[in-house]
């Protein structure tokens, strides 16, 4: 019972769409009709400016760092469950139609609270690959493989499967959301930093 009520609690956390509540609530704007239409901390950055963007972003996180901390009193499967259920929310949200964001921050979120340094890692190679690139996706989705080779050298040693399993999910959400964005990379049509973009 526990266990259901906190996978419920992390699903609803997941679904707090921090970027529409800051567009409609601050510049009376739905962040989803402009830019790259995508609810996540990269399009507030675009469509809303660096403070509204960095307050997304920090919000994005902490969502997932939450809802994969409290069950950590508990069961340290439970709580990567109930971060991957966060971040379910986080791309479709129940107080949003549905319509979320791309999996990037919130599944960092989640890692921060499981594995702090492995966070740390991936903030490295994200922040190396941006800096060289200037396309957020490209930074993301490079975050993600490099996310998904460690989690598998790392169960290689420790033999944690669900934690294998539950990066083996979260990237595939990151990889799957960034689709359109891969084939815009490929036909040298996606914006870098800075640049606006259309749907
Ligand atoms: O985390 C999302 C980012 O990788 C891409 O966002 O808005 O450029 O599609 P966006």
């Amino acid at each position: 019972m526990i266990q259901a009520l906190i996978l419920i609690s992390a699903y609803l956390l997941g679904s707090i769409p921090s970027g529409l509540i800051v567009g409609k609530i601050f510049f009376g704007i739905d962040i989803r009709e402009h830019g790259s239409g995508n609810l996540g901390a990269t399009n507030t950055f675009r469509v809303l400016g660096k403070k509204a963007g960095a307050f997304v972003t920090a919000a994005d996180i902490l969502k997932g760092t939450a809802a994969a901390s409290l069950p950590l009193l508990f069961d340290a499967h439970v709580s990567l469950l109930a971060g991957l259920i966060a971040v379910i929310g986080h791309i479709f949200p129940i107080f949003a139609g549905f319509r979320g964001g791309k999996a990037v921050a919130t599944s960092a979120g989640v890692l921060l609270a499981y594995n702090p340094l492995f966070f740390l890692l991936l903030a490295a190679v994200f922040i190396i690959t941006l800096s060289i690139s200037k396309y957020v996706s490209l930074a993301s989705v490079t975050a993600a493989v490099t996310a998904l080779i460690y989690a598998i050298i790392y169960t290689y040693y420790t033999e944690d499967i669900p934690f294998l399993a539950v990066v083996i999910a979260l990237v595939f959400f990151v990889i799957y959301r960034h689709r359109a964005n891969m084939i815009r990379l490929k036909n040298g049509t996606e914006p870098k930093v800075g640049k606006n973009k259309k749907k």
